[in-house]
């Protein structure tokens, strides 16, 4: 005969048990809006990278919002109209050398992300549109990826989210993507992620001291995020930030 105790125990268990599995249900990535949405436009975002597994828990809190977001690289639109549909409160606005075209919600500049006249052309263009969220998914180029970054991120506001994708191109050694030759490798000096690496200790400026970093904006960064094939950064302003313990430095 089970005792009190042993059937408190057992009683317990099960509740944990149910518990569990009812968190691994919600917990699981497929059944997430960016995730539905994705499938529904056939983007590689959610059928190749299952960006689906990270993109949801960062962005999902900005679905309703107003004001506008950005995407670099457009290409056949397919998440154009993700993005439509994910923020349909917001206005979407994107880049692409090879695109130039509006729409009621929409419009995209044809621009060349590895100009930095055009990306200013763009900085100035989009000065006042409450950008929320930044999207790099044009050339995937490291160098083009840092000098857009380093050019559009003040355009994002406080709390926003930018997103630099495909980094596994600094990895490739041969061959070449949009045309542009990939020579980089495992910790090459123009790699993206080495880049972003060092934000690191960025977002702890007041105590790992100035330094010329590649990456632009440190005090502005809140976190940071690699994942599997992008890099995902939260804008936060430090300029309030006193720390008590600066004697010890
Ligand atoms: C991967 S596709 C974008 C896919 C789209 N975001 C989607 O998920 O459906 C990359 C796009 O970047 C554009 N692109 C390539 N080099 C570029 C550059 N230097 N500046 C701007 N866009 C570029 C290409 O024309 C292409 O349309």
């Amino acid at each position: 005969m089970e005792s009190a105790l042993t059937g408190l125990l057992n009683k317990k268990m099960k509740n944990t048990k149910n518990f569990m599995s009812s968190e691994n249900k919600t917990m699981k990535f497929e059944s997430n809006e960016f995730h539905r949405l994705g499938l529904l436009h056939k983007t590689d975002k959610v059928l190749h990278h299952k960006y689906s597994k990270i993109y949801d828990f960062f962005l999902k809190s900005m679905y309703k919002n107003e004001g506008s977001i950005l995407e670099i690289g457009i290409n056949q639109g397919k998440s154009l109209k993700l993005w439509l549909d994910l923020f349909p409160n917001a206005f979407v606005y994107g880049i692409d050398i090879g695109v130039n075209s509006e729409g009621e919600n929409f419009r995209i500049f044809k621009k060349d992300q590895s100009k930095v006249k055009d990306l200013l052309d763009v900085q100035k263009e989009l000065r006042d549109k409450k950008l929320f969220f930044i999207n790099d998914d044009g050339s995937h180029l490291p160098e083009h990826q840092l000098l857009t970054f380093n050019t559009l991120f003040p355009l994002l506001e406080e709390g926003g989210v930018y997103i630099i994708e495909d980094i596994e191109t600094s990895y490739w050694t041969k061959h070449d993507v949009y045309g542009y030759p990939t020579r980089y490798g495992y910790k090459h000096k123009k790699s993206v992620i080495e880049l972003f690496k060092d934000v690191v200790d960025g977002i702890n400026s007041e105590f790992s001291g100035e330094r010329e970093y590649a990456v632009k904006h440190m005090n502005s960064i809140g976190s940071i995020t690699f994942s599997q094939n992008c890099i995902i950064i939260v804008k936060e302003a430090q300029e309030q930030r006193i720390y008590r313990y600066r004697h010890k430095l």
